[in-house]
């Protein structure tokens, strides 16, 4: 299994990710992806999309803004509670999460730190909406992207005549002031998320909430995650979140190079039942209670979030489960399970194994001579056709030998690189090289659609 280390390196080297502003000495806890990160995590998000949204029949999707009224997010609970407790070094002057202090570290002022009394940290990142500087004005970037669906629950509803059960799916953007981002991507501050809101009646929400947890858990699987690298973890009552009455998170083997083997694994995704919770909290007359019992009654929303049964001619607030992931993460899950190295005549081969769906390159052309004219052009009319004509990314590559060539795309997770050579202008067929098993054909330039898509499978 591959650590992070190796990930980031690729990462740099093949222009996956970056760090943000570089340029200027960066910007902690953000990342811009390159070309072929961009690929990968568009096509984790279109996986994604297609499985969740386009494959069943109960879902719509959702695209919310990230600013939104203050009041979403104060009567969602998160200007009250989104916090972590965090502690100052009085001599440093450093900060930390108090649940993840090294107490051994050095202080850079020497000794050991002298931390203050646990505080809390709200993660909001807040600004100011309109020319007026005052308090009146303040917004906050989203937290999360699943607020957004709950208040346009009715929304949905009236301009679509769902019934229950039906959900609603979102991709977005979610901006988090972590006090300690880290791990690459794992940890960052600005991320997207991917989540589903499934509205059910009340009652059914327990074997609903079971049955996500399978479908998430398959999901990843059918990608191509190992399940020896994935596990479900059932949160204990005393980790439920305010607004939880289970949760089952999916944990992936972030950290290999950990001895203990439970602290290899992480959240890559959280499945919640949320009750009715969130509907109540945002309604007209309804009120958000918190984990310690305080209440606070909603004074300012302008309808009550409710769904009228037909089969009991009663309003009622559906119970919701929660799908809730994220896209670097996930995006990064999907790397590390891919890497593999081999030893191929004395030297490392790097193969990222991704799943024809998710890897950001399929096919790459590779001319044998670079400066003949009949070769480029034969190579460049192939790949612009692929990529055209069948929607698969493709490159045309002719600034190495052909070895070296072959490796590079190895090591990105290309499927396929096909060889124009003399002969293919000849007998109008190229070779054509398969990613895990090297193995070489001879196929006719005219058969390579649906020669590749048999292989590829529906991808598009
Ligand atoms: N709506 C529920 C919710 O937001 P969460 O557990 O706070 O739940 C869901 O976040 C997912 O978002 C996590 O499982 C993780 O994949 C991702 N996530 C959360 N914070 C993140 C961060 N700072 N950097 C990268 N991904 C993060």
């Amino acid at each position: 299994m591959v650590d992070l280390d190796k990930i980031i390196s690729l990462c740099k080297r093949r222009g996956f990710l970056f760090q943000v502003s570089d340029q200027y000495g960066g910007l902690q806890g953000t990342y811009d992806y390159g070309p072929l990160g961009v690929e990968l995590k568009n096509n984790v998000k279109r996986a994604w999309w297609r499985r969740m949204v386009y494959e069943r029949d109960d879902m719509e999707g959702l695209d919310c803004a990230i600013l939104m009224n203050r009041l979403v997010l104060k009567y969602s609970g998160h200007e009250e509670t989104f916090s972590d407790p965090m502690v100052d070094c009085k001599k440093c002057k450093k900060r930390f999460r108090s649940d993840q202090v090294d107490l051994e570290e050095k202080c850079a002022e020497g000794g050991k730190h002298e931390l203050t009394e646990p505080r809390p940290f709200n993660l909001m990142f807040k600004t100011i909406v309109g020319p007026v500087q005052d308090e009146n004005n303040i917004a906050y970037l989203r937290p999360e992207t699943a607020q957004g669906i709950f208040i346009n629950f009715k929304n949905v509803l009236d301009s679509t005549n769902r019934k229950l059960p039906f959900g609603i799916a979102q991709i977005g953007k979610a901006y988090r002031n972590e006090i300690t981002p880290k791990n690459f991507i794992f940890r960052v501050r600005e991320f997207e998320q991917m989540e589903i809101e499934f509205f059910v009646k009340p009652g059914t929400d327990e074997e609903c909430h079971r049955r996500w947890v399978e479908d998430r858990y398959n999901w990843y699987i059918s990608l191509g995650i190992r399940p020896e690298n994935l596990r479900k973890y059932e949160q204990k009552p005393e980790e439920l979140a305010h607004y939880a009455k289970a949760t089952v998170d999916l944990l992936y083997r972030f950290f290999p190079d950990r001895a203990d083997e439970n602290k290899q694994f992480d959240e890559v995704e959280g499945i919640a039942n949320r009750t009715d919770f969130d509907l109540i909290c945002h309604s007209k007359g309804g009120k958000l209670v918190l984990k310690d019992g305080r209440v606070i009654p909603n004074e300012h929303a302008v309808n009550r979030l409710t769904y009228f049964d037909h089969e009991t001619n009663q309003h009622i607030f559906p119970y919701v489960i929660e799908p809730s992931g994220g896209v670097d993460r996930i995006t990064l899950a999907f790397m590390m399970d891919a890497y593999h190295e081999e030893e191929v005549k004395g030297e490392t081969r790097v193969i990222l194994k991704l799943s024809p769906e998710l890897a950001p390159i399929k096919v790459a052309v590779l001319p044998l001579k670079k400066n003949h004219d009949g070769i480029v052009t034969t190579a460049k009319a192939i790949k612009n056709t692929l990529q055209k004509n069948c929607g698969w990314r493709s490159v045309y590559d002719d600034t190495a030998g052909i070895g070296k060539l072959y490796r590079r795309q190895d090591e990105i997770g290309t499927h396929f690189c096909l060889t124009v050579d003399f002969q293919s202008l000849e007998d109008k067929a190229v070779t054509v090289r398969e990613r895990d098993t090297m193995e070489q054909v001879r196929v006719g330039i005219a058969d390579l659609p649906s020669y590749l898509r048999e292989r590829l499978g529906n991808i598009g």
